[in-house]
């Protein structure tokens, strides 16, 4: 206490090493994000920013309003709040062709008799946003939503780097809202992807979903980890002293915001189609994705005369483009066998170019699509890039079709066991049913039995190929039998990692019935489902004794999941599958004194280190009781380290490395709300 006292700052000095460091971090993080150079390394940031952490702590009213340690996320929300917009969120009307673009040129002309300029800009393919300024502050952030009213996402806007907190000195109005598009970057995106497929986590399928799908997280620190980015394009506001919108986009670029340079005026329909057939080749140099091209009258004054319908405004309208379709030769088909044994279809292709990367995959999606295709081998096949990242044929080049090129038929039995494939009633898919021998459906079953949602146990997809390779697993009950000894057996495990893999196991027995009930991977029975069932029967035996009809009394429960639930407790083998997992202790019925706690920690994983003012022991039983999970050692799948006094330091420089949220006792209390 003494030696803190004696280096304590007084207000003086705490102000200025406040508006130091706050200007020197800005500096830095402009520097990093607008001109892609690293004046220091992370790890001298870091500590430049939790010490300016700590100051703005002690003396909240030195703190900055656009200090940079708002980007790096703060509290966990526990949901988002709906605002109303004060200018409602239009969508814009689509066009595909020259010929609608002419109507819309001509609808226009009917309605202005003077002449017309528009702007051409590129559509981002991401999510839109609206952020209001008052006077220069960014004082909030909304999403579209059903463009009457959208989430509040002020928080997660915030850790985005090109969206300014303050504006630069400038003419800005002293109430306005800018809109733009929030994206994730082709290099972020793939950089993002490759970290979570390495930690196990599922990959996102394009870019767009990965920036929608990051906006809408309720923990604004794992958002500041989101390589995301934005895009402003639209003005909105009452007084706000411009005439047109070129102007506008200008305006915005001075006052700090990221504006393209690619917006043009032109004056006519050819002018608008030299700009379209430009960006529909060179959008494959972008490092972002656009889907279309946006067109909208410059002038002011124009844009009020022609005003909007219910659904998007009369000046403005979007021209798609067409998905890029080339052709490339069927080489052969792959025939991929998934956790619930459904066999999925791709097609090997000669190697082409597409959207600006090498394809040399294709969807198929099932037997019908096939059929309906008439694909012979060596067909060469038209494919196109949806939005999702693995392509899809879309049809074939009858006129290359070569003599006696043999029919493609759907495999009649797996290519992984060799079991005679099955096809039931009104599914697509056909099915292996040999659930319990087949390789990828036991792996399958038994990667989904330890994922994150499920039981928790910290394995990736690799160390179960590698049990069920040595034969140590053929079942999620083997989990439970595994001994150091084995484990030790596989590559690249060490004592440290056998011990955190023996302990995450043993820590896996105390996951709540419904989350269990889940892991089994009971056909049909996801997440809502197991806890629907859960609440409603309370433990194991009364769903395994329950008749159709008493299933069927329970929410969201249709004859599918009954049927399938009646199917798998009539099976001996899951029957002493269940038996293994209760003798080994785990939870096959709902624990009564934990229903009282929310589940707000779910899935959260925390490395605990340092002195508090509880013990060790009540801290980790108070993350259970939320529903999170305490492990020893700090890994990339770390959710939290939670740092009490004393922390050592070795933990703590891992943990900023592995970019892990450090939190105190207090910050601790305050996301389970006591
Ligand atoms: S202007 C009232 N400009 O496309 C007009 N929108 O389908 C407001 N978008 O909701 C939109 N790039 O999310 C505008 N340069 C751009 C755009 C753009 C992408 C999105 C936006 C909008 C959707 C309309």
């Amino acid at each position: 206490m003494f030696l803190i006292n004696f280096y304590r700052m007084d207000q003086l000095q705490a102000k200025q090493r406040i508006d130091i460091l706050t200007s020197e971090l800005e500096n830095y993080n402009n520097s990093y994000y607008n001109k892609s150079i690293s004046l220091i390394t992370d790890f001298e940031f870091d500590v430049l920013l939790l010490e300016l952490q700590g100051l703005e702590k002690q003396y909240p009213q030195y703190a900055h309003i656009d200090s940079p340690t708002q980007r790096v996320g703060g509290d966990i929300q526990k949901d988002f709040t709906t605002v109303k917009h004060k200018y409602r969120m239009l969508s814009l009307g689509n066009t595909y062709s020259k010929e609608d673009l002419q109507d819309f040129d001509s609808r226009v002309r009917k309605e202005i008799d003077t002449s017309i300029e528009y702007v051409c800009e590129l559509k981002y393919d991401g999510l839109a946003i609206g952020v209001r300024y008052q006077n220069g502050i960014m004082t909030q952030a909304v999403t579209r939503g059903d463009g009457s009213q959208g989430d509040d996402v002020t928080a997660n806007v915030k850790t985005i780097r090109s969206i300014p907190l303050k504006l630069k000195e400038g003419d800005y109005p002293a109430d306005f809202e800018i809109r733009g598009e929030i994206i994730m970057t082709l290099n972020g995106f793939a950089e993002f992807n490759k970290k979570r497929k390495k930690i196990g986590k599922q990959e996102f399928a394009n870019p767009r979903n990965a920036a929608s799908g990051s906006i809408k997280m309720l923990d604004s620190k794992e958002v500041a980890k989101r390589p995301l980015d934005a895009y402003l394009y639209y003005v909105v506001g009452d007084d706000l002293n411009l005439s047109n919108h070129y102007q506008s986009l200008e305006k915005a670029a001075e006052w700090g915001f990221k504006v393209s340079d690619t917006s043009r005026k032109v004056n006519s329909v050819e002018e608008i189609f030299e700009y379209i057939n430009y960006w529909d080749k060179a959008r494959n140099d972008l490092d972002f994705e656009i889907d279309g091209i946006v067109i909208k009258v410059n002038n002011f004054v124009q844009q009020k005369q022609l005003g909007f319908t219910a659904k998007s405004p009369r000046w403005a309208i979007s021209y798609k483009f067409k998905a890029e379709q080339v052709v490339a030769e069927l080489l052969s088909i792959d025939y991929q066998v998934g956790r619930t044994g459904a066999v999925t279809p791709v097609a090997n292709l000669s190697p082409i170019q597409l959207a600006g990367t090498t394809v040399k995959r294709a969807s198929l999606h099932n037997a019908d699509i096939i059929k309906s295709l008439d694909l012979h081998f060596g067909d060469f096949v038209k494919v196109e890039k949806g939005g999702e990242i693995i392509p899809k044929i879309i049809g074939v080049e009858l006129s290359k079709r070569k003599t006696n090129s043999k029919e493609v038929n759907f495999i009649t039995h797996c290519p992984e066991c060799n079991s005679e494939l099955v096809r039931e009633e009104g599914e697509a898919a056909f099915y292996c049913p040999n659930v319990y021998q087949c390789p990828p459906q036991i792996k399958g079953n038994i990667e989904h039995f330890v994922g994150r949602k499920m039981t928790d146990i910290n394995m990736g997809e690799a160390t179960v190929a590698a049990l069920f390779d040595k034969k140590f697993v053929r079942n999620v009950a083997d989990l439970y039998d595994l001994k150091g000894s084995d484990l030790i057996k596989l590559e690249g495990f060490k004592h440290k990692s056998v011990t955190n893999l023996l302990e995450s196991i043993e820590s896996s027995k105390s996951t709540p019935f419904e989350r269990l009930l889940f892991a089994l991977g009971i056909r049909f029975v996801g997440e809502t489902v197991a806890k629907k069932l859960a609440q409603h029967f309370e433990n194991i035996d009364m769903i395994k004794s329950a008749t159709s009809m008493e299933l069927l009394m329970v929410d969201d429960i249709g004859e599918r999941i009954a049927e399938s639930l009646i199917e798998y407790f009539a099976n001996p083998i899951n029957l002493e599958i269940i038996k293994r997992l209760q003798d080994r202790g785990l939870q096959f019925e709902i624990q009564k004194n934990s229903e009282s706690f929310p589940d707000l920690l779910q899935g959260q994983s925390f490395v605990v280190s340092g002195k508090f003012t509880v013990s060790r022991d009540e801290i980790k039983q108070i993350i259970s009781n939320f529903g999170g999970k305490v492990i020893s050692a700090i890994s990339s799948k770390t959710d939290y380290v939670l740092a009490g006094d004393k922390m050592g330091p070795a933990k703590l420089k891992k943990a900023e490395k592995l970019e892990i949220n450090i939190i105190s006792e207090d910050d601790f209390y305050k996301l389970i709300n006591i």
